[in-house]
């Protein structure tokens, strides 16, 4: 809270606590036909959405495409040209004029203007150079010149931004008035009073509102009083992109669960107490390539045996393995995601705390992997905030895709 309430006074602290510009919740009755535009981990997709005016969101076409690692390590240009000819692509055979675009740009941006803003810092696994301290939106522009693509980029929003939207248009009058990712990152987004954005220059919204973007995955990095880091977390953060930012996240998102894991294998392996009767294989060896994927599987193997977890690791080239390692593999991976679930849910308890909803809680639109794919994620997560909140009012509603859809129906509010 203590976090929180400075970000609002100030930026250029831990957590950035960043105006969206975002001041206005949809009905659930606005129409448009409009693309989205969404960047946030591997994946960028380019969705056709029509917001059909009943709560409805019909995605008319999508292009889904995996950015290379090379090219998220590229340079502004290449990027940018990536996802130009992404956009090309979905716009094919739409002969319609005066095409616009709401652009999930998933990493921390300073929003300067609704439809424009300046990445402060790449997280998760992009490094691109020539993006830092430039406008995202200008680049996105130069590039669809370069590439002769006729749209209007209408609003700039951050994934957390834009499931909030799309969890509120989708279920008008459920109070959602958070949104959360937790997938290949994690973050979350509320909306404040404007009067207690102390830092906001501009004039007071119609609302009284604004939407913060928390950018939570940063919490504690500065201070390092509150987050208790294993051995393991330290080495991870150590040997990532990004050393020394992003504590919180890297306890709790897709991108590093199962690198955590890993970690723990590695060292009990070469303690001989775990996995040691096996050769080692590529995926416990490489940085990063044992996936949370592989987590969500072995937590869910209910075979007597643990069956399915031992072809899994077969696949991974570790062919040998006892029952009581894999048990051993089991809760290990088990109680990496209830502590990324009970973080989780520290986070968003301190939220509604922030928002006075503790006691009359509200709705959450969630998207992302972990939530939706790792077993027990949602019940630990609810446990948790029901122990700290002392009841079970704020209601998390899977918000599939919310994160494209949300800049739509950003662009239809504003
Ligand atoms: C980014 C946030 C984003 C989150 C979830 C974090 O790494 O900094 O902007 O919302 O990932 O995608």
């Amino acid at each position: 809270l203590a976090e929180m309430a400075a970000g609002l006074e100030k930026d250029g602290l831990a957590l950035k606590m960043i105006p969206t510009f975002v001041t206005r919740l949809p009905q659930g009755h606005e129409t448009v036909t409009i693309y989205a535009l969404d960047i946030g981990g591997s994946n960028l997709r380019v969705i056709r959405d029509r917001l059909s005016g009943n709560g409805k969101i019909v995605q008319e076409k999508v292009v889904k495409k995996t950015i290379p690692d090379a090219i998220q390590k590229s340079d502004a240009s290449q990027l940018f040209d990536f996802v130009a000819d992404a956009i090309a692509e979905a716009m094919i055979g739409d002969d319609t004029k005066d095409k616009s675009l709401g652009f999930t740009f998933s990493f921390p941006v300073s929003q300067t203007a609704l439809a424009s803003g300046t990445l402060i810092k790449w997280t998760k696994g992009f490094t691109a150079a020539g993006v830092e301290n430039n406008d995202v939106v200008a680049l996105l522009d130069k590039a669809l010149k370069r590439k002769g693509v006729d749209v209007t980029v209408a609003a700039l929003a951050n994934d957390t931004t834009g499931t909030m939207m799309a969890g509120a248009y989708q279920s008008p009058g459920s109070d959602c008035c958070i949104g959360l990712i937790l997938g290949t990152g994690s973050n979350a987004c509320y909306v404040e009073k404007i009067e207690n954005v102390k830092k906001w220059k501009g004039d007071p919204t119609a609302s009284g509102l604004m939407a913060i973007n928390i950018e939570w995955g940063n919490f504690d990095s500065e201070k390092r009083q509150v987050l208790p880091l294993t051995e393991f977390d330290k080495m991870l953060d150590k040997q990532s992109p990004n050393y020394g930012s992003q504590i919180y996240e890297k306890l709790m998102s897709g991108m590093y669960l199962g690198e955590i894991v890993r970690l723990v294998i590695k060292q009990l392996q070469s303690r001989n107490l775990l996995l040691s009767g096996t050769a080692s294989s590529q995926s416990l060896d490489r940085p990063y390539a044992f996936d949370t994927a592989f987590l969500s599987q072995i937590v869910a193997d209910n075979t007597p045996d643990l069956q399915e977890t031992l072809s899994l690791l077969r696949n991974i080239g570790v062919v040998n393995s006892t029952l009581a390692e894999r048990q051993a593999l089991k809760e290990i991976a088990t109680a990496v995601g209830v502590r990324a679930a009970q973080l989780a849910a520290v986070g968003i308890a301190a939220v509604v705390t922030k928002m006075g909803k503790g006691a009359t809680g509200c709705s959450v639109a969630v998207d992302g992997s972990v939530y939706e794919h790792f077993p027990g994620f949602r019940v630990n997560m609810q446990a948790t905030m029901a122990k700290i909140l002392g009841n079970d009012k704020v209601k998390m509603v899977l918000t599939k895709d919310g994160s494209g859809n949300g800049a739509a129906v950003i662009a239809a509010v504003h």
